[in-house]
């Protein structure tokens, strides 16, 4: 095990009223208990609505911010209330990340060389200048840019290109885990795939553990070995992603998917509109956080729902000889996706056996 988390909580203080500047403070519940390990070498998706906690709990990891309860422990050491500048050298190398924006991450006023060169030099590697530029000549044939791009100014390169010099200095200090907050949504369309694949096959090669953060569930079927859902801070669900997008689905999966187009036409699928929007996380509901907007709710009896929040739903892995074929990593982005995605009315498991018996939980209509 690479990484465990455990009952993590992140909470931002915010000024009440901040427009006319006083009243008392609230609190954004931005991750609330989320507990889960990730393995070596592994691609573990992270998935959620806009708002749900996703990049908060890749700054947390990083060390941007410190976690407000909890623990993270990398490789056996609790790591989880180090801020970054108090982070040894091997902690910082160990957790990178690939962002979202290459146009931000990257200096404007240092060549391409001169920054990943920097970056071996703060994770102390190579003795001297020499030995670093030979380092960087070979990061740049590892995400695939000519070496002649070590001399070129950040503004000289197209979004792909940046965010391949982000994924260098990532991969730079043998970093076990990787962090990719949505890389590749901000770059053209045409190359979102090729960065997609630069960064699988490189995570694969390096046995590096990817957490790849994104809102892309067909993208995300392709790629993650298992998916961890998320909602208001909490984590709904993680499983294999065969567990996870088969049924029967977790409520909240169930409408995610329900709004990914589907290849295959001979799929019926019913589509769940996620009415209403994300309650607010300075004041998320009682009991089930997805309770405002669930459309099995009313099917639970005793008001389960509103009370308490239903336990976890961890898919124990199936043995492999039961898995179905494996449609990941082959062919091209969204072939995986066919034959998936069914929706059925199959009631929802996620209370397990709380409930039981056709008569308390059937299908919404
Ligand atoms: N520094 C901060 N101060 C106060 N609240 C914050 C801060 N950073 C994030 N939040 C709040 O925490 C919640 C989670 O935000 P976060 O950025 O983690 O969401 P996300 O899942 O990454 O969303 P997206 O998919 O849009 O990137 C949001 O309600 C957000 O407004
Ligand atoms: S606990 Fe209740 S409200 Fe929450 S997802 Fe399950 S059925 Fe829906
Ligand atoms: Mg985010």
């Amino acid at each position: 095990m690479v990484l465990k988390i455990d009952n993590l909580k992140k909470y931002y203080e915010v000024a009440a009223n901040a427009l006319f500047g006083g009243g008392d403070k609230k609190v954004v519940k931005a991750n609330e208990t989320l507990s889960f390990e990730a393995r070596e070498s592994e691609t573990l998706a992270i998935v959620g609505e806009s708002g749900c906690g996703k990049s908060t709990f890749a700054k947390v990891l990083m060390g941007l911010e410190t976690a407000t309860e909890g623990s993270i422990t990398l490789d056996g050491r609790d790591i989880g209330s180090i801020a970054i500048e108090d982070r040894d050298t091997m902690t910082v190398a160990d957790i990178q990340m690939v962002f979202q924006n290459p146009f931000d991450t990257l200096n404007p006023s240092m060549t391409v060389g001169r920054q990943i060169m920097r970056a071996l030099e703060i994770f102390k590697i190579g003795n001297n200048d020499a030995e670093r530029r030979e380092r960087m000549l070979v990061l740049l044939d590892l995400v695939k840019l000519p070496r002649a791009f070590a001399d070129r100014m950040p503004r000289q390169l197209s979004g792909g290109q940046k965010q391949r010099v982000g994924i260098a200095r990532a991969f730079a200090g043998d970093a076990r885990i990787v962090v990719a907050d949505e890389p590749v949504s901000a770059l053209d369309v045409s190359v979102q795939a090729a960065v997609t694949d630069l960064l699988m096959e490189i995570q694969r090669e390096h046995k590096t553990t990817l957490l790849f953060i994104s809102h892309d569930l067909s993208i995300v079927r392709y790629l993650a070995d298992r998916v961890m859902v998320m909602y208001l801070g909490h984590v709904v669900e993680l499983g294999s992603t065969d567990q996870v997008f088969s049924p029967p689905y977790h409520p909240y999966t169930e409408a995610l998917l329900s709004a990914v187009p589907i290849a295959d036409t001979s799929v019926q699928k019913k589509h769940i509109v996620l009415e209403g929007d994300i309650p607010s996380a300075m004041n998320p509901p009682s009991g089930c956080p997805f309770q405002t907007r669930c459309g099995w709710k009313s099917k639970v009896a005793g008001g389960l729902c509103e009370k308490e929040v239903p336990p976890l739903r961890i898919l124990a892995e199936r043995p492999s000889d039961q898995m179905p074929p494996v449609r990941r990593r082959i062919g091209k982005h969204g072939t995986s996706h066919q034959n998936r995605g069914r929706i059925t009315k199959r009631a929802p498991r996620h209370w397990g056996a709380r409930i039981t018996g056709k008569a308390k939980l059937s299908s919404p209509k």
